[in-house]
């Protein structure tokens, strides 16, 4: 029985991999596909889920949700994914419709039409959209079998000193999903920085061929050169699809059970994720961090879903 999934994103140029790597993987059922304002604006990142989605096939209803954060002012993050969200590539063209109804509305029927403990949310991007659906009906807290977020860090962020950008991007909103109660797995950036996309990576993406691999490969020579540019790493981390293959396989990673919090008050540390380490957590405590990453499993995950999509697409 395949994990059913609600994939709550903001394409972006490494949420593109991630919704393939869910559309291709047969381990996971995509119920829906959910935007955020965060990496771009609302309308650009959800025409890139519905460009994106046409290309690997997906059927399950795409909805746009929040475009600005509950407090924050909205800030995107175009000096990494670019003006249009999917870097220097021509996004593939858009086969399929928009939902019509709000992305918080195609949650909340989901998970609650769905029998309790099936539904699994894993949020790649701004935590908004979540933390209104909580708002909006709390009992999802108990339907929802777990969700598997990227976002925070614990050694250090990206978007400040501390902060990572999901959490950055709205603070209030990720406080109210890592404390509603629900099972919670933080994918970090700690974990996150171990997904890097090497010369190898790039090499066997290009195996695959076909507009997948075209896209693919666009869109992560773009991130390569973000990351160079601001001296950070020399090959780029793909964050997002490392929730989903947490999803898809619980063993690609080690993860520790950790009180987390998120700082709302601190001038210099917003944003910040709180992982209370000094002792072992009991088995009260409902989060966890992400911690190792087994890269080659991790790879060998998304290149199995490339080929997938692939096969698809030239059926
Ligand atoms: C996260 O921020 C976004 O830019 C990426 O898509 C990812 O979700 C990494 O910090
Ligand atoms: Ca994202």
């Amino acid at each position: 029985m395949p994990r059913q999934i609600i994939l709550d994103c903001d394409p972006g140029l490494d949420d593109a991999v991630a919704i393939m790597l869910a559309e291709g993987n047969p381990e996971v059922e995509l119920l829906a596909v959910t935007t955020v304002g965060g990496n771009q604006v609302l309308d650009k990142v959800t025409h890139n889920a519905l460009a994106v989605g046409s290309l690997a096939g997906v059927t399950a209803p795409i909805a746009a949700g929040a475009g600005h954060p509950l407090l924050e002012p909205m800030q995107d993050a175009g000096h990494v994914h670019g003006d249009s969200g999917l870097g220097g590539v021509t996004p593939p063209p858009v086969r399929r419709d928009l939902d019509p109804r709000h992305a918080v509305d195609v949650i909340l029927e989901t998970v609650m039409s769905r029998d309790p403990g099936t539904v699994t949310l894993v949020p790649i991007g701004p935590l908004t959209n979540i933390a209104l659906a909580v708002r909006r009906e709390p009992r999802i807290v108990e339907r929802v079998f777990e969700v598997v977020l990227m976002g925070g860090a614990v050694r250090g962020g990206n978007q400040s000193p501390v902060a990572e950008f999901n959490i950055a991007c709205d603070p209030e909103a990720a406080q109210i999903v890592v404390t509603a109660g629900w099972p919670v797995t933080m994918v970090g950036l700690d974990l996150t920085h171990q997904a890097q996309a090497t010369e190898d990576v790039f090499a066997r993406i290009a195996e695959v061929g076909g507009p997948v691999a075209d896209l693919t490969l666009g869109m992560l020579s773009f991130y390569r050169d973000a990351y160079r540019a601001s001296g950070r790493l020399d090959h780029p981390p793909l964050h997002d699809p490392c929730a989903v293959a947490h999803v898809i396989d619980p063993g690609v990673m080690t993860t520790r059970r950790a009180p987390l919090q998120v700082e709302l008050t601190g001038t210099l540390t917003r944003g910040m994720t709180v992982a209370d380490l000094r002792f072992p957590a009991d088995e009260s405590c409902r989060t966890r961090i992400a911690e190792t990453l087994d890269a080659d499993r991790f790879w060998d995950l998304v290149l199995d879903a490339l080929h997938r999509l692939a096969a698809k697409a030239s059926a």
